[in-house]
């Protein structure tokens, strides 16, 4: 049997390019040898979105994003992890196993922490529950289905550690029940730069997304930032945050003949910006067209995330009852 791997696409908005080449692109590249379970995490993004509307939404557009980008879901099981009650159950167990101190480390718990110390606030000002028990919910969705490898950003690095630390923790007590996964973490697409040679982010408001009508793709492209060099002038392709998006696009070739470009001088900033759009437009033209027509016809999301999740709890149902056996509760 092929080994199992699975990720989760948090519904927060738009996917932009740093998204694309940072976990959706190998995400869908690695379901072509695993068996791929990649869900929509509802219920995480309840820890920040309050509105009822705008999650189901968004959890669409995360769903869409997915199949315009050519995932099977013949072949891939897509998924809402609301759909799944055992993920919720599987959550309680683990955070009967998981040491307060390993949240209160969590990066993501720590910075809101430091920020209202640094406010003068009181340290868990503004911060609920769900926040701070995320990772446990979030090591929940992968233990539940004995999953072996994450493709995740290095942002969820620390969250996969306390995934393996809590399984472990589980099978000192209980035996080799849970299965402990591995993260994969692609280094060579970490440092995508946004329009402003910071990491690509919407926190940034700095992205170029991939979905949306051209003209919003052209804005961002034309506002990258470059040095004031001309034309004739020798540049730096490696320095250049145009170069930097276009070489993960563009084919080995053309990478090559770009570069000597830069290098031996003739390269014109706006005719780069132009050709990256251009390219950008050829990748995307089509899937956004998909995407489009996916958010127009909700009905057939809701019968994908159907039938993906009455395949996902026929893999999680024989491990939750392991560790209820395990456990000793109620089998
Ligand atoms: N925390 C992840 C993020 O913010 C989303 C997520 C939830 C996830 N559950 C997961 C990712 C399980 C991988 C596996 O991007």
């Amino acid at each position: 049997m092929k080994q199992i791997t699975l990720t989760g696409l948090k519904p927060t908005g738009a996917p932009h390019i740093g998204n694309y080449l940072g976990m959706l692109k190998p995400s869908l590249e690695l379901a072509e040898k695993y068996q791929a379970l990649y869900f929509i995490p509802d219920y995480h993004a309840l820890t920040t979105v309050r509105d009822g509307k705008e999650l189901a939404n968004l959890t669409y557009q995360a769903t869409a994003t997915w199949i315009a980008l050519g995932l099977n879901p013949d072949e891939v099981i897509i998924y809402r992890q609301s759909d799944i009650p055992e993920v919720f159950e599987l959550a309680w167990v683990l955070s009967c196993f998981t040491a307060k101190g390993l949240l209160n480390r969590s990066h993501a718990y720590k910075a809101i922490v430091d920020d209202n110390i640094a406010a003068g606030r009181e340290d868990d000002k503004n911060i609920n529950i769900g926040l701070f028990t995320y990772p446990v919910l979030m090591a929940a969705d992968i233990l539940l289905f004995g999953t072996h490898v994450v493709p995740v950003g290095l942002d969820q690095q620390q969250h996969l550690e306390i995934t393996r630390d809590v399984a472990l923790t589980f099978n000192n007590t209980y035996g080799n029940v849970l299965t402990i996964p591995e993260a994969v973490i692609r280094k060579e697409v970490m440092t995508i730069p946004g329009i402003d040679g910071r990491k690509m982010s919407k926190s940034y408001n700095n992205v170029i997304p991939i979905f949306a009508p051209s003209n919003e793709v052209l804005k961002p492209v034309k506002r990258i930032v470059t040095d004031s060099l001309r034309p004739e002038e020798p540049k730096d392709p490696e320095a250049c945050n145009i170069f930097a998006i276009y070489r993960h696009f563009a084919d080995a070739d053309a990478v090559a003949a770009k570069r000597n470009l830069y290098l031996e001088g003739g390269l014109a900033y706006g005719a780069m910006k132009q050709e990256l759009f251009e390219l950008l437009e050829s990748t995307f033209a089509t899937k956004r067209d998909r995407y489009n027509d996916l958010m127009n016809n909700t009905h057939e999301l809701d019968k994908i995330l159907e039938q993906g999740a009455e395949k996902a709890r026929a893999i999680a149902a024989p491990i939750m009852a392991k560790v209820r056996k395990a456990v000793g509760v109620s089998i």
